[in-house]
């Protein structure tokens, strides 16, 4: 059954059928309604969204599918200790798909071990977050008409910034794109994307300390959040939370033709007068989510039962009793998942949930 977890769950091909669908449910909204009439979605969010959670109640009902799930999961069973693969187990008797959002990372890899319907991920801690990707990819090639041979800055928070890495995976499947990283030291992309993604796949990328030094070579400017809610030290959060801004002055050193893209919420980080130039397409980008949430949901229903769509095949997990993943906010130091890694080509053992390098 076809999951989707990481954006490496799709092929280009599919990651380019979703897209192609996505535009043309924009230009023929009307064709698409009731395609998932009698089907429904269950959303469950353990962790706050506004975006995410209503884009994918919206992008159903224009579908004309139900929804039903909770936004706040200490009012459901969970707050009596109901575990992840319970719930699934329970609401895929009564949902053809779920989109779910938990700030455990790994919580939606281990719920699709037991699930009877596809488990979308709709972001998991600081790990990864697919559809935003979507959202991003076709918002890339809306507003600059290719995502081939960009290149893209990305700027704020790319340790914690799910948003950033999901994005980076999936542009590493695209042709000349170029990654330049603008973050405060704390703040770095982490190791096993640079190494993983970047360097294993061939994709240049370069880290600056200003965004003064590359906004004129930018073609997208990826702005994110400095996420207050995954720091464990107040204080550090205090020392980096307003280390990029992004203003009139720093936009007037861009390109004519650049998109500023940003997953929101924002705080600070893009001032309001940034808004009205037309290169800012943060809100135009919201738009693209829920479009591109109804493709995927057509398309998950679609391949469901078609081996053609299968998820990726995956090397053998290595289990070893001396080895803990060492993040604490990993599944499997949360729930009785088993501690079990992947061993990649560069020999280094990672956990099989949460990609947390062991050793
Ligand atoms: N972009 C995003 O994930 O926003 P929400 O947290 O509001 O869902």
């Amino acid at each position: 059954m076809k999951h989707l977890i990481d954006p490496t769950d799709l092929t280009k091909q599919e990651i380019d059928e979703i897209i192609s669908l996505a535009q043309d449910i924009i230009a023929h909204r009307e064709r698409y309604q009731g395609s998932m009439s009698h089907k429904k979605l269950a959303t469950l969010f353990y962790e706050p969204s506004t975006r995410t959670r209503l884009s994918f109640t919206s992008a159903m009902m224009e579908l004309g599918g139900n929804v039903l799930g909770f936004s706040d999961a200490r009012s459901s069973s969970v707050s009596k200790g109901e575990s992840v693969q319970d719930t699934v187990r329970v609401v895929g008797c009564f949902a053809d798909v779920i989109a779910m959002r938990h700030h455990i990372e790994g919580a939606q890899l281990y719920a699709t071990e037991v699930s009877t319907v596809p488990i979308i991920n709709a972001g998991d801690g600081s790990h990864s977050h697919p559809t935003q990707t979507l959202t991003d990819l076709l918002t890339i090639q809306r507003e600059l008409g290719h995502i081939d041979g960009i290149t893209i800055g990305f700027c704020g928070d790319l340790r914690f910034g799910r948003t950033v890495h999901s994005l980076i995976k999936a542009l590493s499947r695209y042709k000349d794109i170029k990654v330049i990283l603008i973050a405060p030291d704390e703040l770095k992309l982490p190791d096993y994307i640079k190494q993983d993604v970047c360097e294993r796949t061939g994709i240049p990328y370069r880290e600056v300390a200003t965004m003064e030094e590359v906004m004129g070579e930018l073609d997208v400017l990826y702005m994110t959040r400095v996420q207050k809610e995954r720091f464990l030290d107040e204080d550090e959060f205090d020392r980096v939370k307003d280390s990029f801004v992004l203003d009139a002055a720093r936009m007037s050193l861009a390109k004519k033709k650049m998109a500023v893209l940003h997953p929101l919420p924002r705080v600070n980080e893009i001032l309001t007068e940034v808004d009205a130039d037309p290169r800012a397409a943060y809100f135009r980008q919201v738009e693209n989510g829920k479009f591109v949430r109804e493709a995927l949901i057509v398309k998950l229903h679609e391949w469901k039962d078609d081996p053609e769509h299968g998820m990726p095949v995956q090397d053998e997990p290595v289990y070893d009793d001396t080895l803990r993943c060492v993040n604490p906010k990993c599944i499997c130091n949360n729930e009785h998942a088993p501690h079990k890694f992947r061993r990649g080509e560069d020999d280094v053992l990672r956990c099989w949930y949460c990609d947390s390098k062991v050793r």
